[in-house]
């Protein structure tokens, strides 16, 4: 057995939990939109089409935030496809995933699904085939109250209200060769300042995202935040960051060590970004919107479709419990740099690579992923703290030294809750508490994550069999609770 500590303080504290860090992402792939939130003729839908089981498990996931409608997708989107009479929306190509997009779900039915499902949507523009004046037309067309002619369209189209859309996303992954429209950095950067610009002259309290590198493993890494940020540096909030993680030939260890590269990836950006800021000579600060980020087999993916089909299953990783703790890790890490980013998005929330899966005219059930992210959405609360933890470590191929330990906590007047992944593959690990600081605290409450065979999975007909279950391995003063291997863990301690 392995034995690591961690010390809890109050005075540690990194920032508040940011609500947004939950945020997930619907795009037009596969089957997210279509036998994923929408499916009219499904026994639970709704009124509008909405698969009622799939609003209840997004709500029970604790989701802030989805990010709308993508993705690669959006750079080769018409918003004015989807909006107006279903029967009269055309039918199109959709370069991204060599599929036929039908627009039956648009702007305005994804604004309704976002209220029914009690979240914030974020807007991303297409800035591959378009460009500044569709992307103010769609804020119109969003935004204002009425009285102009694309806001009296939204009323005549059924939306009374303004959707009021505080986040844009401007433009997707705009330094990926595979990108529909993809640029230069200078170009992108120019391109994003100026529709940023104007689109504050509309609403200056927008809240606008410039696209970061799509991975840190792009050619361009680093010089192209630095270069966006030249040009876009006054008029945007956040750069974004994309990353997606898989086990390859069997390296557990290095798998389960992947949120060491989402801790480099969010320094090297923080660090490019204030030293633009301070070239600048300026006084803001950008922050950073993680708004993809999931394990994903994307080696195993088959991204081209002979047929333009529509909805056809794509990209539909089926999560084991290994998955779910490399996850959970990424998960802690966002947490950890909650200072720095204040906004990110799950890739995806339904059937692609996602922490839902249905099957169309059937069931849904949670993937392993669900769960670590329902319960750090649902008890992460107030102030997350630095954990100080020692920790034996482990040699990984691609990261060197790891901990085994990885955790981060978040305090408030309720109580104190510990995140904490075991990576050893075949080791418990016992953790001691220290919670001298918190004054008279115990362990109210400890469940794992866990399995004796890491590659378990839930299925529709076991939809249960990997779920957080009780830890009845906690001790007392001082605070120690048994870890076993390759385990997501969450103590809670009042
Ligand atoms: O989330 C799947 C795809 O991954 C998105 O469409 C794209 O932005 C990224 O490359």
């Amino acid at each position: 057995m392995h034995q690591a500590k961690l010390t809890l303080d109050p005075a540690f504290k990194v920032a508040p939990v940011r609500r947004r860090t939950f945020g997930t992402f619907v795009e037009h792939l596969g089957r997210c939109v279509y036998t994923g939130i929408y499916e009219p003729g499904h026994p639970t839908a709704d009124e509008d089409g909405f698969r009622r089981d799939v609003l209840e498990l997004t709500r029970e996931l604790g989701v802030s935030t989805v990010r709308y409608p993508g993705g690669n997708f959006v750079s080769g989107y018409r918003w004015e496809d989807g909006v107006g009479p279903v029967e009269s929306r055309p039918r199109r190509l959709d370069l991204a995933w060599h599929s036929t997009e039908t627009n039956e779900v648009g702007v305005d039915e994804f604004v309704r699904w976002c209220r029914k499902a009690g979240v914030e949507p974020m807007m991303a523009l297409n800035l591959g085939t378009r460009g500044l004046e569709s992307a103010l037309d769609l804020l119109e067309y969003c935004n204002h109250p009425s009285g102009t002619a694309l806001s009296d369209q939204r009323v005549a189209n059924g939306s009374k209200e303004p959707h009021g859309i505080r986040m844009w996303c401007l433009g997707n992954e705009m330094d990926g060769p595979w990108q529909t429209g993809h640029k230069t950095a200078r170009e992108y950067g120019r391109l994003a300042a100026e529709t940023a610009r104007a689109m504050r002259m509309v609403d200056p309290s927008l809240e606008l995202v410039a696209c970061g590198s799509s991975g840190s493993g792009m050619p361009t890494f680093g010089a192209w935040e630095a270069t966006v940020l030249e040009e876009a540096y006054d008029v945007v909030d956040y750069i974004s960051c994309h990353a997606y993680y898989e086990e390859k030939n069997g390296d557990l260890g290095s798998f389960l060590a992947c949120s060491t590269n989402m801790e480099y990836f969010i320094s090297s950006v923080a660090a490019t970004a204030d030293h633009v800021g301070a070239r600048l000579k300026s006084r803001k600060r950008i922050d950073i919107s993680f708004d993809e980020w999931n394990v994903w087999y994307m080696s195993r993916s088959r991204d081209r479709q002979p047929d333009w089909p529509v909805a056809p299953p794509l990209l539909e990783d089926h999560y084991h419990l290994a998955d779910a703790v490399a996850f959970g890790g990424l998960l802690i890490t966002l947490l950890r740099n909650s200072d720095r980013v204040t906004a990110a998005s799950l890739a995806q929330l339904v059937n692609v690579i996602a922490p839902i899966m249905t099957e169309p005219g059937g069931r849904v059930w949670r993937q392993t992923t669900f769960h670590p992210f329902a319960q750090a959405s649902r008890l992460a609360a107030g102030d997350v703290l630095r954990v100080e933890a020692s920790s034996p470590a482990y040699e990984t191929a691609d990261y060197g030294e790891v901990p085994l330990l990885h955790a981060v906590a978040t305090h408030s007047d309720e109580g104190t809750t510990v995140f904490a992944v075991n990576r050893s593959a075949d080791r418990p690990l016992s953790l001691e508490i220290d919670t001298r600081a918190l004054g008279g605290v115990r362990v109210v409450e400890a469940t794992t994550l866990t399995d004796t065979d890491v590659y378990a999975r839930n299925t529709a007909d076991d939809p249960d069999r990997i779920a957080p279950r009780p830890n009845a391995d906690v001790e007392h003063d001082p605070a120690r609770v048994l870890l076993p291997p390759v385990s997501w863990n969450v103590i809670r301690l009042a």
